[in-house]
């Protein structure tokens, strides 16, 4: 009985401890200096300013450079968002027929 009440913090320290350790990872790979893991998928660009910030600082960089684009977009009174060039904006960023052309407009 007394065992198993204590077998159970015991357990959840440690895995407190393995979140603890993998949110340490985390903000490890989202600082700049480690873009490797956070790369971009594209390896031929169309848009040279994507290109560049994919070298530079991977995909958050790539974000900042859209998010730009869809400021400018709304600026200019249209309705654009990640979607309206993304099919996919959680893994693959696979594009739309229009992206490219749409980007273009918007840098
Ligand atoms: C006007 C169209 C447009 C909008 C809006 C847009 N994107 Fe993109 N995005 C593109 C294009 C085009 C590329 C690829 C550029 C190239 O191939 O040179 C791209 C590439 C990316 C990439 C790099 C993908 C990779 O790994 O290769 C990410 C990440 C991304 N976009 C995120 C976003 C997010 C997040 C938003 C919303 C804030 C967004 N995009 C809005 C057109 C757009």
């Amino acid at each position: 009985m007394n065992l198993r009440a204590l077998r159970i913090p015991l357990i959840s320290t440690g895995t407190l401890c393995i979140f603890a350790f993998a949110g340490a990872l985390t903000g490890l790979v989202a600082s700049p200096a480690q873009a490797d893991d956070d790369a971009c998928t594209a390896r031929s660009f169309k848009v040279k300013k994507v290109e560049d910030a994919c070298k530079k600082g991977g995909r958050t960089a790539a974000k900042t450079v859209m998010k730009a684009a869809v400021k400018k977009a709304k600026a200019n009174g249209e309705k654009v968002n990640c979607k309206t060039c993304h099919t996919d904006i959680k893994t693959t960023f696979a594009l739309t027929d229009n992206a490219v052309d749409d980007l273009k407009r918007l840098l």
